[in-house]
């Protein structure tokens, strides 16, 4: 048999394999998602996300140190609140003293070489569950922005380095990159949330911070699934409006959005592996039907594959383990 080109010979051994990869995963890639709740010496393990928790301040802490030491240095905090601290304006997300506040400013003091990444959305403070301010039942924007503007500041003001808006309104990094820079915040970085989908892979998510929308779903604001023309849109105005990073999310079903746009933009491409996704494998790994650790890094080496320069994942602890080996 005369075959001229035989790809198998760069795959013949691990050190020919190892020598011709596309695509390395690192530590660095990594920002873990972290979950908070109010109070003291409490870690709940969340039900929809085996080996995920909701963590009291004290025990963040620990927890940061941990993934510190193990090379993880970006991080994004997601509050949990009670409902005696929902409105319907979402108060609570600006208060200086308040929780998500506190504990940025807390955080940065004891480990000020963490990145630290937030989110930039009504729900977790809404008495509505929604992102944006409800009026007759209809997610109002323009008069959002107003609220996400004193949340980002609020956020700025405590220490973050990457505010992260993820409620999908129309203008709105236009608007918080304004609200930052007024203020002399020009160094804060604004990661956007660009082609966010509505997406049923958020369930646990919504478990976790017990924010599913009170009403109706989030279509009005979120992205259709099956649209790509939209995200090109969407991050063009993100672009234009000042992000420095653009954010699809989910990740393993749109793997042809974070490629699209890594086609189209400079600007570095993120992508969110979300609670769902998560669930998914490890509710299969339970049952033995995947193998955790392999299945994990295939699924983290595709979203760098199709283009992501950093991923938002809850995996972010154990494959750091396994990339230390
Ligand atoms: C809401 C928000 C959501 C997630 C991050 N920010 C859920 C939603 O839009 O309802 C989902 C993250 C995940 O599923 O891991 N602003």
């Amino acid at each position: 048999m005369m075959l001229t080109r035989r790809p198998r010979r760069n795959r013949k051994s691990a050190g020919i394999r190892q020598m011709v990869q596309e695509t390395i995963l690192t530590v660095d890639d990594f920002i873990f998602p972290l979950f908070m709740i109010e109070g003291e010496n409490k870690k709940e393990e969340i039900p929809s996300m085996p080996g995920i928790y909701r963590y009291t301040l004290d025990h963040l802490m620990v927890e940061i140190g941990e993934c510190l030491d193990l090379g993880i240095k970006s991080f994004c905090l997601f509050p949990s609140l009670g409902e005696d601290k929902k409105d319907s304006m979402a108060t609570e997300g600006s208060n200086p003293e308040g929780l998500y506040q506190v504990a940025l400013s807390s955080i940065k003091e004891k480990y000020p070489e963490a990145v630290l990444m937030t989110d930039v959305a009504m729900d977790p403070y809404s008495s509505d569950g929604h992102d944006g301010i409800v009026k007759e039942g209809k997610i109002i924007n323009d008069e959002t922005l107003e609220v996400l503007g004193k949340m980002a500041l609020a956020q700025a003001k405590a220490g973050a380095d990457i505010i992260g808006p993820s409620d999908m309104m129309d203008g709105r990094i236009g608007y918080i990159r304004e609200v930052l820079d007024d203020n002399g915040y020009t160094d804060v970085s604004i990661m956007s949330y660009s082609a966010k989908y509505a997406s049923a892979f958020y369930g646990p998510f919504r478990d976790a911070l017990d924010s599913a929308p009170k009403f109706g779903d989030k279509k009005t604001y979120q992205m259709d699934p099956a649209n790509v023309k939209e995200a090109l849109i969407e991050a063009e105005l993100d672009y234009v409006e000042g992000a420095d990073f653009l954010m699809v999310k989910p990740a393993l079903s749109y793997l042809d959005i974070i490629k699209t746009l890594s086609d189209n933009f400079d600007i570095p491409i993120t992508a969110y592996n979300v609670s769902g996704e998560y669930a998914m494998l490890k509710a299969a790994a339970q049952n033995g039907w995947l193998e955790n650790d392999k299945t994990m890094m295939e699924m983290l080496l595709s979203i760098k594959r199709a283009g992501a320069s950093a991923i938002l994942t809850y995996f972010a602890k154990e494959a750091a383990v396994l990339l230390k080996k």
